[in-house]
């Protein structure tokens, strides 16, 4: 294959310039890391996985009229996607206290929230992503108001979503992080989901048991690391179990 121009390589994900303009193609590594980078490692398998993960809930989301950046799944490892400019902010959506959330304010993991909750994070590493608020986005100019009210309400429709599509197959979603990028087409902008949506960046567990079945397996050294992100899959009935060409659909339980 030719070499292709590598336009950015993040912890997780490498992207290269697309087959045409306005394209680009995000490849999913192994690497993990966790505490703004102080714990790495290597979850194998975890590309392959998220790369279908995210294949099939961008999908889904984009048949239920959410805008996302997914054009299709390349092969194993890779898939195509739009060129967007990435807006500077993380959105997270939580339903139940867990991780940050438990820790800033005292509350036990795993309290139902009385509602879902909105934050803000600025997308700076060597500041350790801090939280902010509307007024900080706005005021420097990361977002406009109207970007943040489309991000705002497309991350509740997407939690709306995904809660109901996780609790069908014995999954809470406890909280997740999502991305947005900004789209120009024939002059207009649209805020579009960006980024990934996998156990990376989402807190998944057993209806039944509340065993993790996400990254905090690995950020908290719980071991089964692989088997969790295979068991979403699995259950997503996107788990091959038969080798890539057999997929079955979502396992109800
Ligand atoms: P937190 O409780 O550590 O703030 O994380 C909330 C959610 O956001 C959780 O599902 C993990 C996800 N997340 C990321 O995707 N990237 C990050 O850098 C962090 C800190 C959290």
């Amino acid at each position: 294959m030719s070499r292709r121009r590598r336009i950015y390589e993040g912890k997780a994900k490498v992207l290269y310039e697309g087959p045409e303009p306005g394209t680009l193609v995000q490849y999913f590594k192994d690497d993990a890391s966790a505490f703004n980078n102080q714990k790495r490692g290597v979850i194998t398998g975890k590309g392959v996985l998220n790369n279908r993960i995210s294949e099939y809930l961008m999908s889904r989301l984009g048949e239920i009229g959410v805008p996302t950046h997914f054009v299709r799944r390349l092969n194993m490892r890779e898939q195509l996607v739009r060129e967007v400019e990435i807006i500077p902010i993380s959105v997270k959506v939580r339903n139940v206290a867990a991780g940050s959330l438990s820790k800033r304010f005292g509350i036990p993991e795993g309290t139902p929230l009385p509602r879902s909750i909105i934050e803000y994070y600025y997308k700076s590493e060597e500041l350790g992503d801090p939280i902010v608020s509307e007024e900080h986005i706005t005021a420097f100019g990361w977002a406009a108001p109207q970007d943040l009210d489309d991000m705002m309400a497309l991350s509740l429709r997407i939690n709306d979503y995904l809660t109901g599509l996780f609790l069908g197959v014995g999954l809470r979603l406890v909280d997740f992080k999502l991305e947005y990028g900004r789209l120009w087409e024939n002059e207009e902008m649209r805020i579009v989901l960006a980024d990934e949506i996998s156990p990376d960046n989402c807190r998944l567990w057993d209806i039944k048991t509340n065993d993790k079945l996400d990254k905090d397996r690995f950020r908290e050294d719980l071991g089964r690391v692989e088997e969790a992100y295979q068991e979403v899959a699995r259950r997503l009935g996107i788990f091959p179990e038969g080798g890539p060409g057999e997929v079955k659909g979502p396992k109800a339980v």
